[in-house]
């Protein structure tokens, strides 16, 4: 349930980050259904009725339960019309983050992938009391690890892993919470 000590919204450089809503269906599937977007991604594209079940879970989901990821919305402040989403995972011992995060391709090149993302980063680590936050990319996706880099992680590993039945790389960077 969403209650009145929700940390949502909150306001970066040019984007709000917001709950989710079944609303916005429409505009979660034309990117969601991207698939050059959802090629590195740990989702697949889901068909409208699973992606309406989604958005309605996730637009109440608590968010930082250990063990679980919660969906949230990036938006742009003036009109609130949905531009993207960030995952957010809080590990089962609480101590570490996770981050994902998707930006439609209108939305892209503006800076506002990076805005959304230093705000998750404080907002993690003003709700939960992680010592850090990682951001897990394949070696390939080169807009994802600049993104990274550009909210100031750094890479701790990098690793040979099988995803989709294809052997890739895989690379772990991470922001520790005096670096945030
Ligand atoms: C990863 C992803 C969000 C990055 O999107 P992006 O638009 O490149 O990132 P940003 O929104 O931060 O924008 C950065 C670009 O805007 C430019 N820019 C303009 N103003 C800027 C500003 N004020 N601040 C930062 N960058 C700015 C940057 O130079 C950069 O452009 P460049 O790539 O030509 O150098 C996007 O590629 C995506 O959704 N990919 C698919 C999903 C995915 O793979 N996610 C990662 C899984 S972990």
């Amino acid at each position: 349930m969403t209650t009145v000590s929700d940390p949502l919204p909150r306001h970066g450089a040019g984007v709000v980050l917001r709950r989710l809503s079944v609303a916005e269906l429409a505009a979660f599937q034309s990117y969601r259904t991207d698939a050059e977007l959802g090629r590195y991604q740990g989702w697949s594209a889901m068909s409208d009725g699973d992606a309406c079940a989604f958005l309605d879970e996730m637009s109440k989901a608590p968010l930082f339960q250990p063990g679980q990821w919660a969906q949230i919305a990036i938006a742009e402040p003036q009109t609130s019309a949905l531009l993207g989403d960030i995952g957010l995972y809080l590990a089962p011992d609480a101590r570490v983050a996770e981050i994902g995060f998707t930006l439609a391709r209108h939305a892209q090149g503006r800076g506002l992938g990076t805005a959304a993302v230093q705000e998750a980063l404080r907002l993690i680590f003003l709700s939960t009391a992680v010592e850090c936050v990682k951001g897990i990319t394949d070696a390939r996706n080169h807009a994802s690890i600049a993104l990274l880099e550009r909210v100031g992680m750094h890479k701790i590993e990098e690793r040979t892993v099988e995803f989709r039945g294809e052997v890739c790389v895989e690379l772990v960077y991470v922001l520790k919470r005096h670096e945030g």
